[in-house]
C-alpha cells in the first residue's frame, strides 16, 4: 500500500514556525516515527512552497497511490487549481490542518479542498496525519 503525505507552503518550517500554534516538532522527525508506526505501508512525504509543484505531485501520484494526506497550508483557502486537481484524481484525499482553523481568523474558515476531499481532520496537531493514514489503510 502506498500513501503520500503532501504539505504545502511554510510547512517546511514546522518546529520553528509559530510553535504555540503548530508545535515544536519538525515534520521530518515526526515522519520518521510515523513510518515506524505503519511498517506495512510505503509512506512518502513531499513538501513544496510552490502551487505548481503541488499540482504536479497530485497529478503524478493521484492515479497510482492508494491515498493522499494533504495539508495545503494557506493555499487551502485560495487555490481552486488545487481543488480541481484533487477532484481530478481517483486517489482519496484526506485534508489535514494542524491547527483548528475554525478558531482562527475568518479567512481560514473556508477551504476550497474540503468539498472534494474524502474527509478532513482539523485541530488535532500532528496526530491528524496519523489518523488520516490510519483511515486510508482501513477504508481500503
Ligand atoms: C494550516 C492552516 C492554514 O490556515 C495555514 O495557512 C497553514 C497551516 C494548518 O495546518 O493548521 O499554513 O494548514
Amino acid at each position: 500500500m502506498h500513501i503520500l503525505i503532501i504539505n504545502g507552503p511554510n510547512l517546511n518550517l514546522l518546529g520553528r514556525r509559530e510553535p504555540e500554534i503548530y508545535g515544536s516538532d519538525s515534520f521530518e522527525s515526526f515522519f520518521t516515527t510515523l513510518q515506524e508506526s505503519f511498517p506495512q505501508v510505503k509512506l512518502e512525504y513531499f513538501q513544496s512552497n510552490h502551487e505548481g509543484a503541488l499540482l504536479d505531485k497530485l497529478h503524478e501520484a493521484g492515479f497510482s497511490a492508494d491515498g493522499i494526506v494533504l495539508n495545503a497550508g494557506a493555499l487551502t483557502h485560495t487555490s481552486i487549481a488545487l481543488a480541481d486537481a484533487v477532484a481530478a484524481i481517483p486517489a482519496p484525499v484526506v485534508e489535514v490542518h494542524i491547527s483548528n482553523v475554525h478558531k482562527r481568523e475568518s479567512f481560514r474558515h473556508h477551504s476550497f479542498i474540503s468539498a472534494v476531499a474524502a474527509g478532513l481532520i482539523v485541530g488535532l496537531g500532528l496526530d491528524g496525519y496519523r489518523l488520516a493514514v490510519d483511515y486510508l489503510i482501513r477504508r481500503r
